[in-house]
């Protein structure tokens, strides 16, 4: 067993798991934080996205015990007070989003390009979300939500979560 120290979503966390737990076990199994799925479990589909360090990563190929002493942003950390992160919140009304299974690690994808690049290209929008599968859509929603919440987050520039609504341009 490993002793593991980490912050997700701002909460630190402490706990015990054994060695071959990777972090998506860690955040699912021990956490019950099943917004990042278990697709394909080799890295292929983005399904598992989480942000870790401020770096996008599939949690299925990570270690819980590599995210040792750092901070975590799954899905469930955006949302506050109630209020949808602009991300989803323009996924929601660009309906972006099909069966939704793919959605937590493309919205995952999609906040770690903003994060670094308010401002992004339809193509490095397209470049950001390539490691995420959807068997559903065609993709050109997702984009248009990414380039909504972009808008709005530099309309927005303290990054406001709360009663703003997403004004569609
Ligand atoms: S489940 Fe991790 S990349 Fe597919
Ligand atoms: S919406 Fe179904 S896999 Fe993307």
């Amino acid at each position: 067993m490993l002793k593991i120290g980490l912050s997700i979503n701002g909460e630190s966390i402490n706990l015990s798991v054994p060695d071959e737990t990777t972090l998506l076990s860690l955040l699912r199994d021990y956490l019950h934080l099943t917004g990042a799925k278990l697709g394909c479990g080799v890295g292929d589909c983005g399904a598992c996205s989480v942000i870790v360090g401020g770096k996008l990563v599939n949690s299925c190929l990570m270690l819980a015990i590599q995210a040792d002493g750092l901070e975590v942003q799954t899905i469930e950390g955006l949302a506050k007070a109630g209020s949808l992160h602009p991300i989803q919140k323009a996924f929601e009304e660009r309906a972006s989003l099909q069966c939704g299974f793919c959605g937590p690690g493309v919205i995952m994808s999609t906040k770690a390009l903003l994060d670094q690049n308010p401002n992004p290209t339809t193509q490095e929008i397209r470049d950001a979300l390539s490691g995420n599968l959807c068997r559903c859509t065609g993709y050109t929603k997702m984009i248009e939500a990414a380039h909504e919440a972009a808008n709005f987050l530099r309309d927005n520039s303290n990054g406001l979560l709360g009663s703003k609504q997403c004004q569609k341009k």
